[in-house]
């Protein structure tokens, strides 16, 4: 992926990681009164943006979404945590994870409800693609998450590729 030929000087995931929080209010329910998922779609691509911008320090555009399953409803009245990190820099392309929880705020509990990984190019103000800081993995996790980008980015590819030859 031509990552080693970058020659601009990496910054840590520590820097970039972001966290949102929103309500969740009744316009944005559903038919049975949960948060509307496309909602939460809309906060995951937020909050993704949020890390990679932080990260690139230029603006983003939204590549692609991987695999978004909902594992737990949302019940209005409870506030959705949306926490974001770069896991990898490709060229100028990145992958950022996204974790959603959602806390009852009567009770204090909070449940993991959807995970994504999303990939933003940076593009200059004409549109242009723009080269991306490699990203420096610290901690244990940082380095687990960075190392197995590289298969994730290689099946979104080979995906993107097949559907372009279709
Ligand atoms: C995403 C976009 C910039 C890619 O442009 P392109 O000319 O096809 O670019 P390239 O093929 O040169 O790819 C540029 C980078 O994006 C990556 N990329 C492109 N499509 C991708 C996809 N579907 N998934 C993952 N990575 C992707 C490439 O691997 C490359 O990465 P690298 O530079 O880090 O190696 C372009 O398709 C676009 O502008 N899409 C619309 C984005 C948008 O408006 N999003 C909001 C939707 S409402």
């Amino acid at each position: 992926m031509n990552e080693t030929i970058n020659p601009l000087p990496g910054r840590p995931v520590r820097e970039s990681i972001s966290e949102m929080s929103e309500h969740a209010l009744p316009n944005d329910a559903n038919a049975l009164g949960n948060l509307f998922g496309g909602k939460v779609m809309s906060l995951v691509d937020l909050a993704g943006a949020l890390a990679a911008i932080r990260h690139a320090r230029c603006p983003v555009v939204t590549a692609s979404v991987d695999y978004l399953n909902f594992i737990h409803p949302v019940h209005i009245g409870q506030l959705v945590i949306l926490r974001s990190s770069v896991n990898r820099v490709f060229r100028t392309s990145l992958e950022v994870g996204v974790q959603v929880t959602v806390e009852d705020l009567l009770t204090g509990d909070r449940k993991h409800t959807c995970s994504a990984y999303l990939t933003f190019v940076a593009v200059d103000t004409h549109g242009g693609k723009v080269l991306i800081p490699p990203v420096i993995p610290e901690t244990d996790q940082e380095i687990r998450r960075f190392t197995e980008a590289d298969e994730r980015r290689r099946i979104r590819l080979e995906m993107r590729a097949k559907r372009q030859s279709s």
